[in-house]
């Protein structure tokens, strides 16, 4: 049976084509035609080892409090935190941050909890260790957990935070963490000279191995409050961190603060914040090399996390633009509260 032969109908807007067709050498958009297409030329990628999880813990037992200003992130007791060490095991994320929620009662000008071998961190760190002894454990050194004052380091009388005072203490809290079995210590507070004298001390110690992740860019940053609710510093901070933290108006300071820290012996550098902060990582990755590191912070978190929640944005996708962007601007990882939740993205999107 014959076929009819039927004109092809030609569309509107390919009518006036031949009037309108540009004579472009290039057409970006081909390579953007479809999902396979552009899947061929894409030039990052996030994977689940790029993540770290930053996680909080408390005191008590088999117990879980939600941080107001972080929806959907929790401080988790002791053994709350080494279940949750399993589920990061088994999503394969490779390294947890741990940061303590000190009991008030526990906070003292001088922060002496933090050389406490059996404070929070330690237990915690002993615990994970021995449910997930290959996840690797990074805690932070500062003092703001442990002060009365929330500060990072210790006061002068006229309140003023001393440096050479404070890195003498930076190096025993190193040295409780990594008896306790902390791989990474990562110096948070800023005093000058720490990374050095926490090296000798490690080194000193037998604890030729453990790394030293150095928060070499972190700004005095508003993006901290929710953080700073999640530890309770928040009601106790006098003042704010600006002598010792940098100014977000700097950027060439980053690669100062960097240099040195890779001559007193940092294995890896960290900017914080982080998307507010991509050139930084940039440029320490241009100019460095070394394994470098972005903190997405809780401002950063609840930014995403509150417009999702109100439904002004796509979350899922948010957080994947977000970390996709550190990987961009050359970040090796990121530090980021989604960690659990974009690795179960990665895992079911295979
Ligand atoms: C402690 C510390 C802070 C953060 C990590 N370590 C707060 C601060 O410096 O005030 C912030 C992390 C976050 O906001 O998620 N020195």
């Amino acid at each position: 049976m014959a076929i009819p032969f039927r004109p092809r109908p030609v569309a509107p807007e390919l009518r006036s084509e031949a009037a309108t067709r540009l004579d472009l050498a290039h057409r970006p958009r081909r390579n953007r035609k479809a999902e396979w297409a552009r899947q061929l030329v894409r030039e990052h990628t996030l994977t689940v080892s790029d993540l770290i999880w930053p996680i909080f813990v408390m005191d008590g037992s088999d117990a879980r409090a939600p941080v107001a200003s972080m929806p959907g992130v929790e401080r988790l007791t002791v053994d709350e935190a080494a279940r949750e060490s399993e589920r990061a095991a088994r999503l394969g994320i490779p390294a947890i941050a741990l940061f303590p929620y000190t009991d008030p009662a526990l906070r003292t000008a001088d922060g002496r909890e933090a050389l406490n071998g059996n404070n929070l961190i330690c237990r915690a760190l002993r615990a994970i260790k021995a449910t997930v002894p290959d996840v690797g454990l990074i805690t932070d050194v500062a003092l703001d957990p442990y002060t009365s004052h929330g500060h990072d380091g210790l006061l002068s009388s006229d309140g003023r935070v001393l440096n050479d005072e404070t890195v003498a203490v930076l190096i025993e809290q190193a040295l409780v963490q990594a008896d306790a079995g902390a791989d990474v210590i990562a110096p948070s507070d800023m005093m000058d000279g720490r990374v050095g004298a926490i090296r000798r001390a490690l080194d000193g110690a037998g604890h030729l191995d453990a790394q030293i992740l150095a928060y070499s860019a972190k700004y005095a940053s508003a993006f901290y409050g929710p953080f700073r609710d999640a530890v309770g510093s928040s009601g106790c901070l006098k003042g704010d961190k600006r002598t010792y933290q940098m100014d977000s108006a700097n950027g060439t300071e980053a690669l100062r603060e960097a240099a040195l820290d890779i001559e007193e012996g940092a294995d890896m550098l960290m900017v914080k914040p982080g998307l507010p902060y991509l050139d930084i990582v940039y440029r320490l990755k241009e100019t460095f090399g070394l394994p470098t590191f972005a903190y997405q912070v809780s401002g950063e978190y609840a930014m995403i996390e509150a417009a999702a929640r109100n439904g002004w944005l796509d979350g899922e996708k948010a957080m994947l633009e977000s970390l996709i962007a550190f990987k961009r601007a050359g970040a090796d990882g990121v530090l980021t509260y989604f960690a659990p939740r974009i690795a179960e993205i990665l895992a079911r999107e295979g």
